[in-house]
């Protein structure tokens, strides 16, 4: 008690979502991506730590163990963050820091860790923008089903309490969970990732857990008088590359945007979804009460945009030309026959550069759910071997992707979509979950020997974008 009573000497007032007359910025992080330090103060295993030592699994071999460096030191992150000018940080919590086997006890010394991160930025002016799950379960957890059962969905609103206890004095703005199709159908369906299981429709009882996880964290949070409880969704426009492709490409859609939006905006899975997922038509998942309990749950809701899909159909002669095709496809068990097909221009990572894309997707998320959004991440991975003078990344490719993004949510925001806020993904170069290190996203670059990060030109243009925009 004492220990939370001692935040009460600096404590502040988080400034919260903005008001929604000017578009806000933030740049975000995620606690397996940047932390590192996997056991220590009695932290518990996560599906990430026992994921990452399957063969092949991730592509370089690498794990989060050392990461970023950011749980020994959070200092440097909190004035990078500081000195880019944004006015909210996006970071996520480690689940079994604080919760160590998934329920129960709690370790205040994980707990200590987010405090201080938390203080840091109010200290700073920065509005923390917590997320509560990024993907790194408690391994206790998942060795009993995880999503898979109904008891995770219970201990994620209890965890979602013991937060909130200790950090609802100063955080205002809240979300429950970091894009559940790539927990649920990524997870569970492809194997891709935590905890690399090729369930086939399983995944869809995972998605339902995941769903009223989130309702039922959100209730909590609420009662606790949490003043914004949102989600944060890989929502995308699904595009039909040719006409014969427009009914694979409506299980798609499903998929990725009406399972979520579905349940939180109507209160119900619609007919095109339950065709491709019948798992979700079980009574005994899905019970009583569970869909109105996610009806309405989000104040407001978060927006992860990189690239739109485009659908075609799967032919026979695809698996010569695009061997790695067929596991995108097992992450939309019931969806039968899509093939993926990004046009160029492309990231390093393959993804098709769209900015098209999201201001579509901003419009009709929009209209479709009547909420404040926030693009909660966005940002482009780039081979980073241009280099200036002093030896710092000259990163001009994802410069100009932040500013055409930019340029699109500006003209959703003219079109009536009310969009809140941008955050880049993402501060720092990380740990790209099954691409590893392979991949980098970060304004700032991290040396992989000493960890000594080096803003690249995206950050200072970011921030130089920041300051003239609010002249
Ligand atoms: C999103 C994740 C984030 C990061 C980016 C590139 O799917 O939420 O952690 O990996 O992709």
């Amino acid at each position: 008690m004492s220990a939370a009573m001692d935040h009460h000497h600096h404590h502040r007032t988080a400034p919260g979502l903005a008001d929604g007359v000017h578009l806000d910025f933030g740049i975000a992080t995620a606690a397996y991506q940047i932390e590192g330090a996997p056991t220590a103060n009695g932290k518990g295993p996560s599906i990430w730590d026992t994921f990452t030592r399957v063969d092949g699994a991730v592509d370089d071999a690498s794990d989060g163990s050392v990461a970023c460096g950011s749980y020994p030191d959070p200092t440097s992150d909190l004035e990078l963050v500081a000195d880019l000018g944004v006015a909210h940080y996006r970071f996520s919590l480690s689940w079994p820091r604080i919760q160590p086997d998934g329920r129960g006890r709690v370790e205040p010394r994980g707990l200590d860790y987010y405090d201080r991160v938390v203080d840091g930025l109010l200290a700073r002016g920065t509005d923390p923008m917590l997320t509560l799950y990024h993907w790194d379960l408690p391994q206790a957890l998942e060795d009993e089903g995880g999503w898979l059962v109904r008891s995770t969905a219970e201990a994620f609103a209890d965890y979602a309490a013991v937060v909130h206890d200790r950090l609802g004095d100063r955080v205002r703005t809240w979300a429950t969970l970091n894009e559940p199709w790539c927990s649920a159908y990524l997870g569970y369906g492809s194997g891709r990732h935590a905890p690399g299981l090729t369930l086939g429709g399983k995944a869809h009882r995972a998605a339902h857990h995941l769903l009223l996880g989130h309702g039922m964290a959100a209730e909590r949070l609420h009662a606790a008088g949490a003043d914004t409880v949102g989600v944060v969704l890989n929502l995308t426009p699904v595009w039909p590359d040719s006409p014969d492709a427009a009914e694979v490409a409506d299980g798609v859609d499903a998929i990725r945007n009406r399972v979520w939006l579905g349940p939180l905006v109507d209160g119900a899975y619609d007919a095109g979804t339950l065709r491709v997922a019948p798992e979700l038509t079980d009574p005994d998942l899905v019970r009583p009460g569970d869909l109105e309990l996610v009806r309405g749950s989000a104040d407001w809701l978060g927006v992860n945009y990189y690239t739109p899909a485009r659908v075609a159909l799967a032919s026979a002669d695809d698996e010569a030309t695009d061997p790695g095709g067929d596991a995108e496809a097992e992450a939309f068990p019931g969806v039968e026959g899509a093939r993926f097909a990004p046009r160029h221009p492309r990231t390093a990572i393959s993804w098709e550069i769209e900015p098209a894309g999201l201001e579509e997707l901003l419009v009709d998320t929009h209209r479709r759910t009547g909420l404040p959004l926030v693009v909660t991440e966005n940002g482009a991975a780039c081979a980073d071997t241009t280099l200036l003078p002093d030896g710092s990344v000259d990163d001009q490719d994802r410069v100009d992707y932040l500013r055409t993004h930019l340029g699109a949510i500006d003209r959703a925001r003219d079109a009536g979509a009310d969009v809140r806020t941008y955050v880049v993904w993402t501060l720092l170069d990380n740990f790209e979950w099954s691409h590893g290190y392979t991949q980098t996203f970060g304004l700032v670059g991290v040396d992989r020997d000493d960890l000594h990060r080096t803003p690249k030109a995206s950050y200072h243009w970011l921030a130089r974008t920041i300051r003239e925009r609010s002249r």
